[in-house]
């Protein structure tokens, strides 16, 4: 049996048990939607994936606009009922009497929840923080990281904005040294990009920056590789999850690398404001805290979450959206986004000049994709998918990178992406 499914029978008869707990699983949705779970259960990954009474009960499970069509989902999840119902029940809480039921009752979660995001991430609690976002925790490497002037960072122009932006601002500040990588995305071969990599490592490179999944197309680049690359050469790995973890099937020591830091609002599902920063064991003295702590240069991983008051109500229901991703299943919701993927653009392809400009092969992608329509700006068609069909979609200007994101969610049924479809083919139909 598979660590995942240990850990998704685990979690779903844990669930199960404290259904009366959390009111959404007493609900008539959520007492179906644990039924169907039930008789799903063997159910393998990918035949589950294109069974639309499954995913409609999935669906079920969220307040999403009954109307409009959300393909935005890479810039942040919706939340489950369950988690919502979460949030707000210990805010209510914290508002009776915010010192004592914020740092006396629900702070006793902390460590619970920081073993639950451990297990979830396949590594030890003391490697993990609870923060607030992808930002926060990938900064805190990038200024925390003892590094002088002359040391030379390698990255790519197509990470993600922040993250150009810290480096750049240690560059300027302390003289460290960027060597800037350029791909041409789609790449479908992992040995390009990551040799890439390698004939930019110097003798003075001590950071390798690689974003697991470029947001822009949804490409994934082969970390695991590039940090065997770096490590060899004793040169650091940090990784940006923002879109991998929770979307892709993994666990964070099997990419090798030293730190990574993910947002629990991306595809966890957890509240708005939630983050993780994972930092290898031997990593974690020689990092120095972005909010300071008294002894900077401690092993202890809770060094990084001396932040000051926050909501401990956001903090606290990451736990239900640990409980909702375990239930769903991790490999199911994986397989579940390369075919809704897969399923409006091979349709898409039959319309004339579309343009698919991230990796068909499931391998070197995941549910993010990036098109455009040969001779449209991508403004004026994703303003026209909103205006006319109600699909909300991002167009895209980075770099060289150029066309409309489309990212779907584990709530989106064939017929929202037909929506899209429809939309794409009528523009397409009125530019002949
Ligand atoms: C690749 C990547 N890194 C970092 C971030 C920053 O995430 P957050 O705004 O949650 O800090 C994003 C956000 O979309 C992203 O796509």
């Amino acid at each position: 049996m598979s660590t995942n499914r240990r850990k998704f029978l685990r979690t779903l008869a844990g669930t199960v048990g404290l259904a009366g707990a959390a009111p959404f699983y007493s609900s008539a949705q959520g007492e179906c939607l644990l039924e169907t779970l039930r008789l799903y259960q063997d159910v393998p990954a990918g035949q589950l994936a294109g069974d639309e009474t499954f995913w409609r009960q999935v669906k079920l499970a969220y307040s999403v606009s009954p109307t409009i069509v959300n393909l935005n989902n890479g810039g942040v999840s919706p939340q489950p009922v369950v988690v919502q119902e979460a949030v707000e029940r210990y805010n209510r809480m914290s508002n009776e009497m915010p010192t004592y039921y914020m740092w006396r009752v629900l702070d006793k979660g902390r460590e619970p929840l920081r073993a639950r995001l451990a297990a979830l991430a396949g590594c030890s609690p003391e490697e993990i923080a609870i923060n607030r976002n992808t930002s926060e925790a990938l900064e805190t490497v990038i200024f925390g990281l003892p590094l002088q002037a002359g040391d030379e960072v390698v990255l790519t122009r197509q990470d993600y904005p922040n993250m150009i932006n810290a480096w750049k601002q240690r560059e300027k500040r302390d003289g460290i040294v960027l060597k800037w990588l350029s791909f041409d995305f789609p790449i479908e071969d992992d040995n390009r990009i990551v040799e890439a990599f390698a004939s930019a490592f110097t003798a003075r490179t001590k950071v390798a920056h690689v974003t697991h999944v470029i947001n822009w197309n949804g490409q994934v680049l082969p970390a695991r590789k590039i940090a065997q690359e770096a490590r060899r050469r004793g040169i650091g790995v940090l990784v940006d999850g923002a879109h991998s973890f929770c979307q892709l099937d993994f666990d964070i020591p099997e990419l090798e690398c030293d730190y990574f830091g993910t947002s629990l609002h991306k595809w966890l599902g957890a509240p708005f404001g939630s983050g993780m920063l994972y930092v290898r064991q031997e990593k974690i003295t020689d990092l120095y805290p972005l909010f300071a702590a008294p002894e900077p240069d401690s092993s202890d991983i809770r060094k990084f979450e001396h932040l000051g008051t926050r909501s401990f109500a956001i903090e606290q229901a990451i736990a239900q959206a640990i409980d909702f991703h375990l239930m769903i299943g991790p490999e199911r919701k994986q397989e579940r986004l390369r075919y809704l993927k897969r399923y409006w653009v091979e349709e898409a392809r039959k319309i004339p000049g579309f343009r698919l400009h991230s990796p068909a092969h499931p391998a070197y992608g995941c549910g993010i994709a990036l098109f455009s329509l040969e001779g449209v700006k991508n403004q004026e068609l994703g303003d026209y998918l909103f205006r006319s069909h109600q699909v909300h979609t991002v167009p895209i200007e980075w770099e060289n990178i150029s066309g409309i994101r489309v990212t779907p969610n584990v709530y989106t049924l064939p017929e929202d992406l037909g929506r899209l479809l429809e939309g794409i083919r009528e523009y397409a139909e009125t530019r002949r």
